[in-house]
């Protein structure tokens, strides 16, 4: 695992978008996006690089990482209207090849089922980090090996998420369909964005903490390659801090 360390999250955005323009330029590629606020420097720069760069999106697959269970399609606040707004709205990838759970099927398990069936190819796999150490939809209790299904909230969660719902807590969906820990897991690369103290707890204990169900997030440390890219007040509370940024002051060119 290599954690990054940048003094301000526009910083950390920046280096989001390098690993995601190198393997955009590289060929067809399918990536795997997260909402959230974590991620939204990284897509703004990716937007200025695709507009003013001509950075081109055309041969990208995306696939969203989670959905509200019962929000009626074009909900603004369903995950599959947010990523359009924030981000491949803005780029030159075809509409038809951003996909995302089907939250407003009559059958919430069976869209669950068939999009983990669809999740192929995997390459890289943007992830924020909820305060209660969830990622994707992944509340603490997700079984490590889990695959896309239904979940339940936590109460924390949807405090967290009442600022996109009027601040009302009642008025956020109860239910998700998710990918799973094991789903996220066969991503090809792992990066986990993640800036502000009220994130540091979560990180301290995704990064340093032990692998345990506890703290889905930790799920990080079973996979071979993963980059997690933090301001200083999201790694305040990581013990080996210092150790992280004299590893990258020191990384040689062939790393
Ligand atoms: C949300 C999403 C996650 C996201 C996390 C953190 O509820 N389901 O994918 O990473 O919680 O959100 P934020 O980045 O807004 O802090």
């Amino acid at each position: 695992m290599e954690v990054l360390i940048h003094r301000s999250a526009e910083a950390g955005g920046r280096v989001v978008a390098d690993v995601v323009e190198d393997v955009v330029r590289r060929g067809p590629t399918v990536l795997g996006l997260a909402t959230g606020s974590s991620p939204l420097l990284a897509y703004a720069e990716l937007i200025r690089r695709h507009r003013e760069e001509g950075l081109s999106f055309a041969r990208v697959e995306a696939f969203l990482l989670d959905e509200y269970v019962g929000l009626p399609a074009g909900h603004p606040e369903s995950y599959r209207e947010v990523i359009r707004r924030e981000l491949t709205g803005h780029l030159d990838i075809d509409a038809d090849r951003v996909h995302a759970p089907d939250g407003s099927h009559p059958d919430p398990p069976a869209a669950a089922a068939e999009y983990e069936k669809s999740l192929v190819g995997v390459g890289v796999q943007i992830l924020g980090i909820g305060t209660n150490g969830h990622i994707g939809f992944n509340e603490p209790g997700s079984s490590l090996m889990s695959l896309t299904r239904v979940k339940t909230l936590a109460r924390q969660t949807r405090d967290d998420n009442a600022r996109f719902f009027g601040d009302s807590i009642d008025a956020v969906p109860r239910h998700v369909i998710t990918q799973g820990l094991g789903t996220i897991a066969r991503a090809g690369h792992l990066v986990l964005t993640a800036a502000g103290e009220h994130k540091a707890a979560a990180v301290a204990a995704a990064v340093e903490g032990p692998l345990t169900a506890s703290c889905p997030a930790s799920i990080l440390q079973w996979h071979p390659h993963v980059t997690v890219v933090l301001d200083d007040a999201a790694a305040s509370r990581l013990e080996r801090a210092s150790f992280y940024r004299e590893i990258a002051a020191q990384k040689p060119a062939w790393a």
